[in-house]
């Protein structure tokens, strides 16, 4: 049985009686998911040092502990509020935000609502598997602190569902655990989370992409006139960057490694003859997740995208360094691609939302990989990564039905099918990564011999500490 207490909350859950019983009812099938299709083999006899938010504040969601992973307490936090909080875009620009659903925008929260939370039982699916291949301790809790999240992130929308959609919306939450990744019958709504996350250099790539596009979603429904959904998600952003911190430093950490072992092998396809990964293939990795993530944020053109802006539903990131919110007559320069040249045409900013968003989202990734190739540099080696260009790879859009290499040069499908597998993971670059990820690394302090230890440990604890253990 759950309760106020045993569920950490600031919704004052213990006084809404109906609520906290929908919620009762819906949390022992979701700790049987849990069970069936989170992490494989950790569930019972493993304690991980994972942080729990217990409140917004900044010490509340800064609580560590030792828990076994059915037991993580999936709590309901909300952001504070803003005081006199107003509509900041579209067409109620100015007008009190609302504490109810509007009757007329109901379906269109639903769905935005279920999209963003059916992304995160999915990504916990997707990895379920990797503990078993972990580099080592440290990795391993920082993988099952992300799974932990991403399942709090569900319990964050399924509050929402179960709160204002009434029947509707416990339905939803019940088909929100009925979704399986890759599921022939029953997939995830959007591509990327049915893809497989079967090795350590995916799951730090989808960290950095994927979860980065997690942030711009949250990022433009924390604008939302929604304001429990305003306020919700705002608070989701926070746990949101410790998954982009995993990927990142992950990546960074095997980069750091390649070029140790890039000097001991002469060159940088060498790598791979003793037990590196190779630039290329890391590359090839980026190339993927990227473009996948890319896709996650729609078609360029859409009358949807312009209506949750013009309902005030769906932000754009950042909406209050705009100068202009209500964005009735502006025009988005946008790139076409027809009779196979690229062709710019003006587009009414409102339609190009999806555009708009995907643009902050690249700029932020760009950063990233800036960061990532400061330390090919300090290493003095001549290779850098690079965002592939957007047409490339693309499976959403207008883009999709084309081909196009990493440059964006167009290409015919006949070029493409000889060549993708210079620009994207082929079958024996898989193998090569499970074969050097077979052997997990349990012991504290060690580190699989294709990636270089963190600079420091967790909540400033020895990189040697014991971050997963094993009853006795
Ligand atoms: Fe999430
Ligand atoms: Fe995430």
């Amino acid at each position: 049985m759950i309760s106020a207490e045993k569920i950490p909350n600031n919704v004052n859950l213990s006084s809404n009686k109906r609520l906290q019983r929908a919620l009762e009812h819906w949390q022992p099938k979701y700790i049987q998911w849990w069970r069936d299709m989170g992490p494989q083999g950790f569930q019972d006899y493993h304690q991980v040092y994972v942080r729990t938010a217990i409140s917004v504040d900044p010490e509340g969601w800064t609580h560590f502990e030792y828990v076994k992973l059915p037991e993580y307490r999936w709590g309901i936090f909300l952001a504070d509020p803003v005081h006199d909080r107003r509509i900041g875009f579209g067409d109620f620009f100015g007008q009190p935000v609302w504490q109810e659903v509007p009757g007329e925008f109901r379906n269109q929260l639903r769905r935005l609502i279920v999209t963003q939370g059916d992304t995160e039982p999915a990504s916990v699916e997707q990895q379920r598997l990797l503990g078993q291949r972990c580099p080592s301790l440290y990795d391993l809790r920082n993988l099952f602190q992300v799974n932990v999240e991403e399942g709090r992130h569900l319990w964050a929308m399924v509050y929402l569902l179960h709160s204002y959609f009434g029947r509707d919306g416990r339905d939803e939450a019940e088909e929100l655990l009925e979704r399986q990744s890759g599921n022939r019958d029953k997939p995830r709504i959007l591509e990327a989370f049915n893809e497989p996350i079967d090795n350590w250099l995916d799951f730090f790539m989808f960290t950095m992409f994927t979860d980065r596009d997690g942030k711009s979603q949250l990022m433009s429904l924390s604008e939302s006139s929604l304001d429990p959904l305003s306020r919700t998600t705002r608070f989701m952003l926070t746990e949101e960057a410790h998954h982009m911190f995993v990927g990142e430093t992950g990546i960074a950490r095997i980069l750091e490694r390649t070029c140790q072992l890039m000097k001991q092998a002469g060159y940088s396809e060498d790598v791979r003859k003793v037990g590196g990964i190779d630039i290329p293939t890391i590359q090839k990795h980026l190339n993927q997740w990227f473009s996948l993530s890319l896709d996650l944020h729609g078609s360029e053109v859409s009358s949807n995208a312009a209506s949750y802006f013009a309902n005030g539903l769906k932000g754009r990131a950042k909406e209050d360094t705009f100068e202009e919110h209500v964005v009735k007559n502006a025009y988005y320069n946008m790139e076409f691609f027809e009779d196979g040249k690229p062709v710019t045409k003006e587009v009414l900013m409102r339609n190009a939302m999806n555009e708009v968003l995907r643009d902050w989202y690249v700029g932020d990734c760009t950063a990233g990989v800036v960061r990532w190739n400061r330390i090919l540099e300090q290493h003095g080696m001549s290779d850098r990564l690079r965002l592939p260009d957007r047409k490339f790879h693309r499976g959403i859009g207008m883009y999709s039905s084309f081909h196009f290499d990493p440059n964006g040069v167009p290409l015919t499908a006949e070029q493409w099918e000889k060549r993708k597998y210079d620009w994207l993971p082929s079958a024996a670059d898989t193998e090569y990564l499970l074969s050097i990820m077979a052997e997990p690394v349990y012991e504290p302090g060690k580190f699989a011999n294709y990636i270089a230890p963190p600079r420091r440990g967790i909540n400033q604890l020895p990189i040697d500490f014991q971050y997963v253990r094993t009853e006795a």
